[in-house]
């Protein structure tokens, strides 16, 4: 089965069959605009109730933002992208090893999104890690690279300091206490997947990822400094989020989304593909403990406005996340 990953193969010359989407559903990638509007958040600037003013602008248009002075340092940031691209060029009996097409696995490497359940692949392969807490999940993740764990951990415990202040901000932003947002996830629990994306022989035809939204509550984007991928979907139209220097993409998943009682919008993203370079992103995913149970804040329904989303755990929202296609429907439709 390892014999799937597209990074085992040094050039692939045409794209198979089974990556290839129907005519309706192709990324069209002549008609993808700029991303001149997404903003640029500067955490470091003096003023909070600024910073604040802007995220809760953020959230509520594009559900997305770009994150600069996070104090997240540089060197941090390269090695991450560093020691992930040493992964993918491992050699593929290495990979092989860590293999698995089963979702339910900790540790895992694997390609597409669900081959045991997709009809149409995806050109990517990814590592998907648990995260927290370390001292569980680090002795299983990979020994090759030899400095893999310690880079990787040294990172992990950074970005889950980064999305707490987030957390924080938001939820300052929706004008709740500011440990609102955590106190409702709980013992949140931390997932990274590491993609990378081969350069592809026919990008028009296939994804990196299909359009999806994130079931987590926020999602932390270390993407390729050089290559561009990602795209948001907003007002009827893709805008692709090019690399902006030494930032973080920072969205809202689906948990803020039923949270805020719909103000913040956890939107439709993708990751389109390219034949020129390979493309690299890590993907750090804060998510509510299993049991947290998740319903609009009392006091965004109090002024009238009805609870748009019914209660529900976690963990219920999870199993039927992962129970269905990827470019399905909103799953928060499902809980209204
Ligand atoms: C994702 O949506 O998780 C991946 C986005 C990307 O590769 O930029
Ligand atoms: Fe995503």
């Amino acid at each position: 089965m390892a014999d799937r990953l597209l990074s085992t193969v040094p050039h692939h010359r045409n794209l198979p069959e089974s990556y290839v989407r129907p005519e309706s559903q192709r990324p069209r990638l002549a008609e993808v605009e700029s991303d001149a509007n997404i903003p640029v958040v500067d955490l470091g600037a003096d003023d909070q109730s600024q910073i604040i003013s802007q995220i809760n602008d953020a959230c509520r248009s594009y559900g997305f933002f770009q994150i600069v002075n996070h104090g997240i340092s540089v060197e941090l940031m390269l090695k991450m992208m560093a020691i992930a691209f040493e992964f993918f060029y491992l050699p593929p009996e290495e990979k092989a090893k860590l293999y698995s097409d089963d979702p339910a696995k900790k540790i895992r490497l694997s390609t597409s999104f669900n081959v045991r359940k997709e009809t149409v692949h995806n050109w990517r392969d990814y590592l998907r890690l648990h995260c927290y807490p370390l001292e569980e999940f680090v002795p299983g993740w990979p020994s090759n690279p030899p400095s893999f764990r310690e880079v990787v951990s040294t990172y992990c415990r950074e970005v889950r300091q980064l999305g707490f202040r987030l957390l924080g901000l938001i939820s300052l932003s929706l004008g709740l206490e500011e440990d609102y947002i955590e106190k409702v996830l709980g013992e949140q629990e931390q997932h990274m997947a590491i993609n990378y994306y081969p350069q592809c022989p026919e990008p028009e035809l296939t994804y990196g990822l299909p359009a999806h939204t994130d079931p987590n509550a926020l999602t932390i984007l270390l993407q390729d400094q050089k290559v561009a991928g990602l795209q948001v979907f907003k007002d009827g139209k893709w805008i692709r989020v090019d690399p902006h220097p030494n930032a973080f993409v920072i969205n809202i998943g689906d948990q803020l989304q039923a949270l805020s009682n719909g103000r913040y919008k956890s939107v439709w993203h993708r990751a389109v593909v390219n034949s020129d370079e390979e493309r690299m992103s890590v993907a750090s995913f804060l998510c509510p403990c299993n049991s947290a149970v998740i319903s609009p804040a009392k006091t965004l329904t109090g002024d009238g406005s009805a609870a748009v989303y019914r209660s529900f755990t976690y963990a219920e929202y999870y199993k039927k996340f992962w129970s269905r296609n990827l470019d399905q429907e909103h799953c928060l439709e499902l809980f209204k």
